[in-house]
């Protein structure tokens, strides 16, 4: 074995009991055009004469291969729980690219039987029938990166598709894929009420499985962020999310978490996974992941940019950072997933993951009560609508 992966099972600051399920994040980072808003690891594809996206697959998958094989020391003996294909706008490579990925995936990790795995697809990156050639891949889950259903609102978030591909992908996904998501958007520029109505009685009429609706944030170092679009205040936002809220409950979906609504046994692992959390190995341009050991938990990123991802992974150094997390971190850590869903944690599985007593973070517990924000009994942690409205004040009561 070699010395640094040696290393990483040595005596250390915390004692994990057992450890948690692994799941299996790839990242492809091509789109089509880059959105005005956007600030994930995506790279603009270059567009033949014909207009059609020029990706080198066959490179970027034996980077990620190769990236792969790098890491299964970390992992040995572990089986994927999830995997989830994530962009980027991974519907831009081809189902004989995915179909790849997957069978090298599978020659090299064992899979549980049963093993999610999503893929994320855009409207009008497709022609008839991709779809269905990526469920017979393999991929179980398609998520679909609708935004709104509103013409005017998809061009003023600088999305290449309209509302027509939408519906489009909508249609040929719920025909293919017993478990798909949708996600939309809200808070967008101009967007009024009634707007925000007629996006999700859109959404709703397919009756999707899951949806997952995020408020449209300027993040730093996006075109928005220099270029901002008139949006709606705090208080519109706010009754758009009461209205988000009362509408999915009343078509029955469960609002899990803070962003995700699921009817029946539809929730995203994967995504489960992460904020009860569990392990992620992530390879591709720019993955995280998330991997314990016996005494520790270690945090990793990939390089960044794919054609130094590339040449970096060919050579056998996929990894850019890397570091152990501190023991007096983890609270937070684990309070910045775990809060964020409906049914909250118990203590045993605070404990579990972090290798901590429930005596950490009782001190935090008590004022977080206090405060309204979490309901608390022996067992069991769960926020309270009020923690859901005032969450990053909740989780910062558990820094260090
Ligand atoms: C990184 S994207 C990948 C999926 C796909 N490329 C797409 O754009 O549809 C995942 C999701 O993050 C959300 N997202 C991205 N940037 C956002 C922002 N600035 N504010 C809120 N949500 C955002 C979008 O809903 C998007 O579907
Ligand atoms: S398509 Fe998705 S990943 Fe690509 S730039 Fe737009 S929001 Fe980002």
């Amino acid at each position: 074995m070699a010395e640094s992966v040696i290393r990483l099972h040595r005596p250390g600051s915390v004692s994990l009991a057992a450890l948690p399920p692994l799941s299996l994040y790839v990242h492809l980072p091509w789109c089509l055009k880059k959105c005005p808003y956007c600030d994930f690891n995506s790279h603009q594809a270059t567009l033949s004469a014909a207009g059609k996206s020029e990706l080198p697959e066959a490179a970027y998958l034996d980077a990620v291969i190769a990236d792969l094989e790098q890491s299964l020391p970390l992992v040995w003996g572990r089986r994927v729980h999830s995997i989830f294909i994530g962009g980027g706008t991974p519907s831009l490579f081809s189902p004989a690219a995915i179909d790849r990925l997957l069978g090298d995936i599978r020659a090299r990790l064992p899979l549980e039987p049963g093993c999610e795995i999503t893929l994320e697809a855009n409207p009008g990156t497709f022609e008839r029938d991709r779809f269905r050639a990526f469920h017979a891949a393999g991929v179980t889950r398609l998520s679909i990166g609708v935004q709104s259903f509103d013409d005017e609102a998809l061009k003023a978030i600088g999305r290449v598709h309209d509302s027509a591909q939408a519906r489009a992908a909508v249609e040929e996904a719920r025909e293919v894929f017993d478990t798909f998501n949708i996600d939309l958007m809200y808070a967008l520029p101009g967007q009024t009420l009634d707007a925000l109505q007629a996006d999700l009685d859109a959404a709703l009429a397919y009756q999707p499985p899951h949806l997952s609706i995020y408020h449209l944030t300027l993040e730093p170092n996006t075109f928005f962020a220099t270029h901002p679009p008139p949006l709606p205040d705090d208080d519109l936002a706010s009754d758009m999310l009461d209205l988000i809220v009362e509408r999915t409950a009343a078509t029955g979906l469960q609002r899990y978490e803070v962003s995700a609504f699921a009817r029946g046994d539809h929730r995203c692992w994967h995504n489960l996974n992460y904020w009860q959390f569990g392990d992620y190995l992530g390879i591709g341009a720019g993955a995280h992941g998330k991997l314990s050991f016996p005494h520790r938990i270690l945090r990793q990123v990939k390089w960044r940019e794919p054609a130094a991802y590339m040449a970096k992974a060919m050579g056998g150094q996929a990894v850019s950072n890397e570091h152990e997390v501190a023991r007096d971190q983890l609270p937070f850590e684990f309070m910045l997933n775990a809060l964020r869903l409906k049914e909250g944690f118990t203590l045993q599985q605070f404990s579990d993951r972090t290798g901590l007593p429930a005596s950490a973070i009782a001190g935090s517990l008590q004022q977080a009560q206090a405060r309204g924000l979490v309901t608390a009994d022996a067992a069991r942690v769960q926020p309270t609508a009020r923690g859901f409205d005032f969450l990053s004040d909740l989780q910062a009561l558990f820094l260090p």
